[in-house]
């Protein structure tokens, strides 16, 4: 056949339908209670909708600047310096993006070429993979250690090979909802250094840390910061996953190329939203409360677990709770997850498919970003398990 058949032809042949969106349909199909898939089910502000519907009837509806209206960039490297202390040119640092999904693809476009190695910590999200691989490059997958679910330094350095290119790095982290400390960065950032990569590091959960944790963005570390890509989400900040709004960091020499990359990729992105997320900024108020807010639903959550045989591993950020049900089945974590939705009435995610070895420690994950109410009904069912 042909190379370019569209099966022997395929670029991703053992990339199947992800895991969220046959979870979603799942719980659909079942009247689930969907805590799989990790988007809010709770209303958007209704200013910030207000603000994407003046902006539309205003007339701001053709192409932004590719790289992102400059009242945007400014007010995100306000925030950053606000929140952070750190400073980041709005003018040669920031790119706006198609949500960080697309900052991740430009990110790992820039570094990655034919023969690279790229290294992975897994469970790991499920973009960076295909993503290396359609650059020509070659994942390395490397379990964090269980159960703290911590970097294992040893098994880094035994890994890291002249091929090596690039890292990724997730914190706060999704699924595990681990945060990396000022030790590890310090860490990753003499690693990078001496071994000459570059760090992508999906930092989209950055607003959600909970418990007095502090979330340590590669920007705080200067010379980190020069050889990484940060990406973000507006999606998980103002609870607007659908909207696909995200941005990147990087130095102006790197910023240079992936602009390059995001400008085939989507040119630019929403307009009227741009604007409107640029006023919504002003209000620190919005992001600021969010740990306390997500920290309640967490705790919500954990709450409704009482007296059940299933438990809660810590969660310091995201809005993602691991959960251990080796006191309830001796199931796969698969077969648990389709059990749940089908028979219990409640959706989550198998922590196995965060895996590249499918590594199964009889975990889900639930993401709790849900209304009081989804979540007491979601208690119900989980407390009549048994
Ligand atoms: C760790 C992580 N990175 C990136 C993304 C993608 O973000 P966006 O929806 O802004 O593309 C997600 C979405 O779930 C995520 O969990």
């Amino acid at each position: 056949m042909k190379p370019s058949d569209p099966v022997t032809g395929s670029k991703l042949p053992a990339t199947g339908t992800s895991i969220f969106t046959v979870m979603s349909q799942m719980a659909l199909e079942c009247g689930a209670i969907n805590l799989a898939q990790g988007f809010p089910d709770f209303e958007v502000d209704p200013d910030l909708v207000e603000r994407v519907a003046f902006y539309m009837k205003k007339g701001y509806n053709q192409y932004a600047l590719s790289h992102g209206i400059p009242g945007l960039r400014e007010n995100i490297a306000r925030m950053i310096d606000r929140q952070w202390g750190v400073f980041v040119d709005f003018r040669d640092q920031l790119t706006i993006t198609s949500g960080a999904t697309e900052a991740l693809y430009a990110a790992i476009s820039v570094v990655t070429n034919p023969g690279d190695e790229v290294l992975l910590f897994d469970p790991a999200y499920d973009s960076y993979d295909p993503v290396i691989r359609l650059n020509g490059g070659i994942p390395r997958h490397i379990n964090l250690q269980f159960p703290d679910y911590s970097l294992p330094w040893d098994q880094i350095d035994a890994a890291i090979s002249p091929r090596t290119k690039a890292m990724v790095i997730n914190s706060p982290h999704n699924p595990t909802g681990t945060v990396l400390s000022h030790d590890d960065m310090l860490r990753i950032q003499e690693l990078a250094i001496r071994h000459n990569l570059f760090v992508i590091s999906d930092e989209v959960y950055c607003h959600l840390v909970y418990d007095g944790v502090a979330h340590r963005s590669v920007l705080h570390y200067p010379a980190l910061a020069n050889r990484s890509m940060a990406v973000f989400s507006f999606g998980k900040t103002f609870h607007t996953t659908g909207w696909k709004m995200g941005y990147a960091v990087a130095s102006p020499a790197i910023t240079h190329e992936l602009r390059k990359i995001h400008q085939f990729l989507t040119f630019s992105v929403h307009t009227p939203t741009q604007y409107a997320l640029a006023d919504f900024l002003g209000q620190e108020e919005k992001y600021l409360s969010l740990p306390s807010f997500f920290s309640q639903k967490r705790d919500r959550f954990l709450a409704g677990l009482t007296g059940t045989l299933f438990r809660a591993r810590p969660s310091a950020g995201t809005y993602f709770q691991l959960v251990s049900y080796e006191g309830v089945s001796s199931l796969g974590d698969v077969e648990m997850a389709e059990k749940m939705t089908k028979e219990m009435g409640v959706a989550s995610i198998p922590v196995s498919v965060f895996h590249e070895d499918q590594t199964d420690k009889k975990l889900l994950r639930f993401c709790f970003a849900k209304t009081d109410e989804t979540l007491q009904k979601a208690a119900k069912l989980l407390q009549s398990i048994r």
